[in-house]
């Protein structure tokens, strides 16, 4: 949540940190402001609303000859979205600004302390605490590296703060606790920011800062140090992905840009990962076989789109290994004080690496010395470096909030870690191993496929617009799907969407239905006329008498669907475990559609963004 920008170098600093922060917009996008330097003074300019308010109120702020700057997209915390509480703030003196992503948790108490010093707080933000603090100890010695240091060992929370002083036209510095900071490295040039997107145009050669360090970007150089104050060293790594990456490529937005991409992105997470013999090869996830037998328990823990990731990998696994298998919404795991111990695999999956609920979550099962398992689309984002073991999806940066590409890419991560359990526990032999995965490799070109005609999807989804709601159902991994399309049309669309088991219906739900309620229905395959199908059949006839319209997505040549359902999505047929990588694909279109015609911002939906790195 939140973006951050800091640049000192040759170009114009307030071309570069605009650009930078269009490129995070996504991560928060209630106001933003810029702070640049330049001759002894410093143009301060921030605006509530979308960037391009502030663009155009930038006025005096712009010191064309700045060289240096840091600049914020926010996504309020601690005060509602406006001028006054936009970032940077500046401190009391004016001497220097700041900016922030995370949340202070003492700042109730180190307000009252500043104000008994006669400190005016100009805004309602826990941020405001720490620029005036940095103030005060910049005042001491004029050393924004030590005023820093000093500030920070009374800053409780998390914490990615970047400050700049009037009087310093040569310097950013940063500090991190629990939010991203990354560094990139140009030719004499240096920037700071919480993701690489906002410096990817500029070079590739990053730096990844640990917990607790603060970081010094100069003409001269780089100098990173920890809280105590002792030198300390970042991770280099270099960034292989490149621009065009994070621009939509010819679609009018993010989100039908990474509909699109899932096929390719799909295959890019298997590949490699699956050997000649039909093998799976995790060499990478640094668990040895042995680890892998120890187990005798699963905990998957996650938040919004992720946690329906889990829940589908849940009825893979226990099928697979017969190994139990719980899934948790991160932000309620450590508060149930849940069984874990050595033999317990906890896996979390997060796109972002950085959700502080997940995060969170995770440390709390280290602490119980469980064994993490992360799996994330962000390399080097705290939640992998801090985990035992890591598997990257590889879906490239998903920049749209609502999650598309990355909810794919874990599935296929998961079906992964879910048959490498059953495979080094021998609970299944080779050939079925190889049986399943032969399927897994077969679905990049399936999603292509049912890409290519999605129109009727959309006319459904136009039509759906003028009712105000959507319930979804679905039985078995048709469940989490359903769960899954009901929360990315209340994200993007702004309406009531629900999504029920179906066979719970009957048990309340079924009297939200009236005439006309649009149901999309999960429907698994009819082959061997599995009683999965002929039930949620009948959960179809039950809605269908209440007086509901249908839109059943389900297997092509599904006939005895297609009598009771007034549409039908046809849908590539699969084995049941895998067809979540098929049924869910129309759903996002269905959202997406169904929001642009309702006149929603569908990459930037209100009130949400893209890392939610706040508890
Ligand atoms: O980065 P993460 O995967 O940890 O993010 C978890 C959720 O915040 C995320 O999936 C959210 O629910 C999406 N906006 C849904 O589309």
């Amino acid at each position: 949540m939140c973006g951050i920008v800091g640049y000192v170098g040759q170009r114009q600093a307030v071309e570069v940190v605009l650009d930078g922060l269009r490129r995070l917009e996504y991560r928060g996008y209630d106001s933003a402001g810029v702070a640049l330097v330049a001759g002894g003074a410093l143009g301060l300019a921030k605006k509530a609303g979308k960037l391009a308010n502030l663009e155009s109120a930038l006025g005096d702020a712009v010191l064309p000859e700045s060289t240096c700057g840091i600049g914020h997209t926010r996504w309020a915390t601690h005060g509602v979205p406006s001028d006054r509480n936009a970032h940077p703030h500046p401190s009391a003196d004016g001497r220097i600004a700041l900016i922030h992503n995370g949340i202070i948790e003492n700042f109730g108490q180190l307000r009252g302390e500043l104000e008994a010093d006669g400190v005016q707080f100009a805004s309602e933000t826990d941020t405001e605490v720490a620029a005036q603090l940095l103030g005060r100890e910049y005042a001491l010695d004029g050393d924004l590296t030590e005023a820093m240091t000093r500030a920070c060992a009374r800053l409780e929370g998390a914490f990615t703060l970047l400050a700049v002083a009037a009087d310093d036209p040569d310097t950013v510095v940063g500090a991190r606790r629990n939010s991203p900071l990354v560094v990139g490295v140009g030719e004499g040039e240096y920037f700071l920011a919480s993701d690489v997107a906002a410096f990817i145009a500029y070079t590739t050669d990053a730096i990844e800062l640990g917990q607790d360090q603060i970081v010094t970007i100069g003409r001269g150089g780089i100098a990173i140090r920890d809280f105590g104050g002792d030198p300390s060293e970042g991770r280099p790594y270099k960034v292989d992905w490149d621009i065009t990456a994070a621009e939509k490529g010819g679609y009018d937005t993010f989100m039908r840009k990474e509909i699109n991409e899932q096929p390719t992105a799909v295959a890019d997470t298997l590949r490699g990962r699956i050997d000649e013999s039909g093998q799976i090869v995790l060499d990478e996830v640094r668990m040895s076989d042995q680890d892998f037998r120890d187990i005798d328990k699963v905990f998957i823990i996650a938040c919004g789109t992720s946690y329906h990731a889990g829940l589908v990998t849940k009825y893979a696994i226990e099928h697979w290994t017969r190994i139990p298998c719980e899934v948790e919404l991160s932000s309620e795991f450590r508060y149930r004080d849940p069984v874990l111990d050595r033999s317990t695999l906890v896996i979390s999956i997060s796109q972002s690496g950085e959700t502080m609920d997940t995060l969170m979550a995770v440390r709390h099962a280290k602490d119980q010395k469980a064994r993490v398992l992360s799996i994330s689309n962000t390399v080097g984002s705290t939640i992998p470096r801090e985990s035992d073991a890591v598997l990257y999806t590889r879906a490239g940066i998903e920049v749209a909030v609502a999650s598309t590409k990355a909810f794919l890419t874990q599935l296929a991560a998961c079906y992964l870690v879910g048959l490498h359990l059953a495979q080094t526990r021998g609970i299944m032999y080779a050939d079925e191993v190889k049986a399943v995965l032969d399927e897994l490799v077969a679905t990049p070109d399936k999603i292509a496929t049912l890409l290519k005609d999605m129109e009727p999807v959309r006319e459904l989804a136009r039509e759906s617009a003028a009712f105000g709601r959507v319930l979804f159902i679905g039985r078995h991994v048709g469940y989490p799907v359903a769960l899954e399309g009901a929360l990315k049309l209340k994200e993007l669309a702004y309406i009531h969407a629900e999504g029920f088991a179906a066979g719970e219906l009957k048990h309340g739900p079924i009297s939200l239905i009236d005439d006309g309620t649009p149901v999309i229905a999960i429907v698994p395959s009819p082959r061997g006329r599995s009683l999965l199908h002929d039930k949620i059949v009948s959960n179809i006839q039950e809605v269908k008498a209440r007086g509901a319209k249908v839109i059943a997505v389900c297997e092509d040549g599904d006939d005895i669907t297609g009598v009771h359902a007034d549409h039908v999505i046809a849908t590539p047929a699969s084995p049941t475990l895998l067809a979540p990588l098929l049924t869910a694909v129309p759903l996002q279109e269905f959202a997406a559609e169904l929001a642009t015609a309702l006149g929603k911002d569908i990459d930037q939906p209100r009130n949400l963004a893209k890392s939610v790195t706040v508890e």
